[in-house]
């Protein structure tokens, strides 16, 4: 019997992009993630995001099922690492349809896995690699994420929402307690897998699904450049990062 330790399993870290969704809070108009930021698609910005970590091998881009040809030949028309393949899958009617289809697609050798809204094509290349960072030393679901700048009320949801009637306060759960949670989000693959084929009924996140399942999930800092592009006033936001970055760059 030898007594050599069991070679590691090389972590082969695979980015899965949601961006199927319409994103009609941003008004009318292309699908959200084909919408540009300073002349460039949110999507490209979003795969750059992905691609910017030396960790990620693969990104699988979910694209709307009438749209997944227009999003190929954008990928093809866009540079990333020479050491980055891509691939566009169709997408679902839901979040999580479209981010089972994205897994479905992924090779054998692919260990590690994030999953990335195309919302948020801004995030920091160390945010990403903090992820992937935590995954390998072990932990099977991470998530990135920030503490409340707002107090957060738990009320008795009415009809029409933001615009309706007045909605009466449940609860004001503790704000030190609470985080807004961004992505990527991490994950060992398998247990991602599990989650997504054994876990019914809606969510809002990937990260809740393993919750369900009972596995630890954790929580790393987040980036406030990660916020996620859904109305108007991010697209300002956005378009006022990236000229801030460009400044930045030029000196
Ligand atoms: O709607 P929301 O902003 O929560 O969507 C988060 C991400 O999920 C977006 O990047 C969106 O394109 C994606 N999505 C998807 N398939 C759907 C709905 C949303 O890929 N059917």
């Amino acid at each position: 019997m030898s007594d050599e330790a069991p070679p590691a399993r090389a972590a082969r870290t695979a980015a899965v992009i949601p961006a199927a969704g319409r994103g009609v809070r941003l008004g009318p108009g292309a699908p959200k993630a084909l919408r540009a930021l300073n002349g460039t698609p949110m999507l490209i910005h979003a795969v750059r995001a992905m691609a910017a970590s030396r960790a990620v091998s693969l990104v699988v881009v979910v694209a709307p099922p009438e749209g997944a040809a227009e999003v190929k030949n954008l990928l093809d028309a866009h540079a990333l690492p020479e050491r980055t393949d891509y691939l566009v899958v169709p997408g679902g009617e839901t979040r999580q349809e479209s981010v089972r289809l994205g897994l479905d697609a992924l090779p054998d050798g692919i260990t590690a896995v994030l999953v990335h809204d195309a919302a948020r094509p801004l995030v920091p290349v160390d945010t990403v690699d903090a992820v992937i960072e935590a995954v390998r030393d072990g932990a099977v679901a991470v998530v990135p994420a920030l503490p409340l700048a707002d107090t957060v009320k738990q009320v008795e949801p009415r009809p029409g929402g933001e615009k309706g009637e007045p909605e009466p306060v449940v609860a004001t759960p503790d704000r030190a307690t609470l985080r807004a949670v961004q992505t990527p989000q991490g994950f060992d693959r398998d247990t991602l897998v599990r989650a997504h084929t054994t876990v019914t009924g809606s969510v809002t996140d990937d990260a809740s699904m393993v919750e369900q399942l009972g596995e630890p999930v954790v929580v790393v800092p987040g980036h406030e450049e990660a916020f996620k592009v859904t109305r108007p006033l991010d697209l300002l936001l956005a378009e006022a990062v990236l000229a801030r970055r460009r400044a930045n760059d030029g000196f």
